[in-house]
């Protein structure tokens, strides 16, 4: 992320010593960072079932996010793989981009999408970045739960809000290798 959004390397992650927060104006000038959220977001929707709508003759219609991500007649071929990207208006042509917009739903749409939509992305642009430059993460391998299952393979339980299962994760404080900032 660094290397993308701040080739000169002067850290704008928020400041080690101080614990300075950074604010969502700065977050917001940091284009691989957010291509990274959005594509997140896309590969691993929080919420695994729609809020139905009802519709004329008494049916009820939703659309679910985990499938119209991965529809590859928008996304693309890679449209399983994580590719942020894909979102760059560099890189992808603007009628693409904005059939995938059309096809993104991680909030939800039109008259009832979610009302926390923005201050959810604002926690997650700010929360993300801090974290990164604060602590290392590294994921443990776990056992499988069953045969063929588990270990390197990421075990979901859709509850509504879809939770990784069986997921150890090692956390460190990070080593300061971030613009200024002076190994521990
Ligand atoms: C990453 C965080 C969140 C995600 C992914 C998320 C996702 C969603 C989704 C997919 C819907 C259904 C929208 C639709 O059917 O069009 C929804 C609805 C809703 N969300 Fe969120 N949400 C998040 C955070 C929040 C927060 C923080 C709040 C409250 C401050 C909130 C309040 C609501 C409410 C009230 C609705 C129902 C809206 C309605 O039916 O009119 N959400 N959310």
């Amino acid at each position: 992320m660094q290397q993308m959004d701040n080739p000169g390397g002067e850290n704008q992650y928020g400041d080690h010593e101080t614990q300075e927060a950074l604010t969502f104006d700065r977050v917001q000038g940091m284009p691989y960072l957010q291509m990274v959220v959005k594509e997140g977001l896309r590969m691993h929707p929080a919420t695994g079932l729609p809020m139905w709508r009802d519709v004329p003759e008494g049916s009820t219609l939703g659309l679910n996010a985990w499938i119209a991500h991965r529809n590859t007649s928008i996304f693309g071929q890679d449209a399983a793989r994580f590719q942020p990207e894909r979102w760059d208006p560099e890189v992808t042509p603007k009628s693409e981009l904005a059939r995938m917009e059309g096809y993104y739903i991680p909030f939800g749409a039109g008259t009832r999408t979610c009302i926390g939509k923005n201050i959810s992305i604002m926690e997650i642009c700010k929360l993300i970045p801090m974290l990164v430059q604060r602590y290392d993460f590294e994921i443990v391998p776990s056992p499988p739960s069953k045969p063929g299952k588990g270990g390197s393979q990421l075990v979901t339980n859709n509850l509504w809000f879809v939770k990784p299962m069986n997921v150890s994760v090692r956390v460190r404080r990070a080593r300061k290798t971030f613009g200024d900032a002076k190994p521990s």
